[in-house]
């Protein structure tokens, strides 16, 4: 697994450890901070990648898995001048360098993660809302060429937002939480934008679902699916049950901040196609998944 210290990762692979017997491997890097993992780092192998990420090919080689869950990006809302060689390195030359080295050592499974963000307020069409969402379709693109020259069999699940316990990410979530606890105001766009939440455990059945999909023989040799909780509330409606929830108002100063150049204003995933495909579907509402939320993390 790539991308097994971040959020989803990490949530993902201490459930795959705590529910199957598969043996499971992490690349890292140098600097990657573990402690997401110190429950579960004796139960996996782990290995560091070295600045250039060409040890991959060895790691590949060494390790032979029978499938690789990709899930390591960059994720940047906008972008400095700065920025641009560090979303090509994470989201683009990494995974290049992944699949190339999985073509060199016959590892033939792989799972990638999109996002709904390729498709800017839902259109059908590819219509990416920033450089990060574009990162992320020209690795689908270059994935094509993986699929059809090296036969390896894969599916990009393009997921919408995730939340959950303990998310360090800097999301609305996070923002609303601090509003809690420093009883202090917060400030918000207008808070018309509509917005699909997905919970973690719903995340991670997907990704537990599409293990299931790669391991079964079918001629399917690659798919996308949307993942996504199907249901969209604008942000007004995500604070006023956040708060339903939490039992306590939070003081929001709706409008002190404008929308953003591209704003993502419709968000609501099609999620046909995954209950066709893996037989996934969302079990928990945002309401249950917020309750859930705020009880592990003692916030009520
Ligand atoms: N809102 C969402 O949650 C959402 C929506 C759509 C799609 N996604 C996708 O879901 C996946 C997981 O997202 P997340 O929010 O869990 O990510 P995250 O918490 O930001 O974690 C990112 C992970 O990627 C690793 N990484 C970044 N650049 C790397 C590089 N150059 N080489 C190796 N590892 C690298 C990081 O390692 P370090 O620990 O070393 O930094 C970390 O483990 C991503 O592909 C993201 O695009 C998420």
């Amino acid at each position: 697994m790539t991308g097994a210290t971040g959020f989803i990762g990490s949530n993902l692979i201490r459930d795959l450890c705590q529910t199957t017997d598969h043996a499971f491997s992490i690349v890292k890097r140098e600097r990657s901070d573990t402690s997401a993992l110190s429950d579960i780092l004796d139960k996996i192998k782990v290995y560091t990648l070295d600045p250039a990420a060409d040890n991959i090919y060895e790691i590949l080689a060494q390790e032979k898995p029978d499938m690789i869950i990709h899930l390591a990006t960059l994720f940047l809302g906008s972008h400095s001048r700065a920025q641009v060689p560090l979303l090509v390195e994470s989201n683009i030359l990494f995974p290049t360098k992944l699949l190339d080295a999985m073509a060199s050592s016959g590892v033939r499974k792989f799972i990638n993660t999109g996002s709904f963000s390729e498709h800017w307020n839902c259109k059908t069409e590819y219509d990416p809302v920033n450089l990060y969402s574009s990162t992320k379709r020209a690795l689908e693109d270059i994935l094509c060429y993986y699929v059809n020259a090296h036969h390896i069999k894969a599916i990009t699940l393009k997921l919408f937002d995730t939340y959950g316990p303990h998310d360090p990410r800097p999301k609305i979530f996070s923002i609303l939480k601090k509003g809690l606890r420093e009883d202090s105001p917060i400030d918000l766009s207008p808070g018309q934008q509509t917005i699909d939440f997905l919970y973690i455990e719903d995340v991670v059945e997907a990704y537990k679902k599409a293990i299931e999909f790669l391991g079964k023989d079918t001629d399917v040799s690659y798919e996308t699916v949307f993942i996504g909780s199907g249901q969209s509330h604008t942000i007004r409606e995500v604070v006023s049950i956040f708060q339903e929830v939490a039992g306590r108002k939070i003081n929001v100063n709706w409008g002190a901040r404008s929308y953003r150049e591209r704003e993502i204003m419709i968000a609501i995933a099609d999620i046909r196609k995954a209950d066709d495909l893996l037989a996934w579907r969302p079990r928990f509402s945002l309401k249950q998944g917020l309750s859930k939320m705020m009880t592990e993390e003692k916030i009520r």
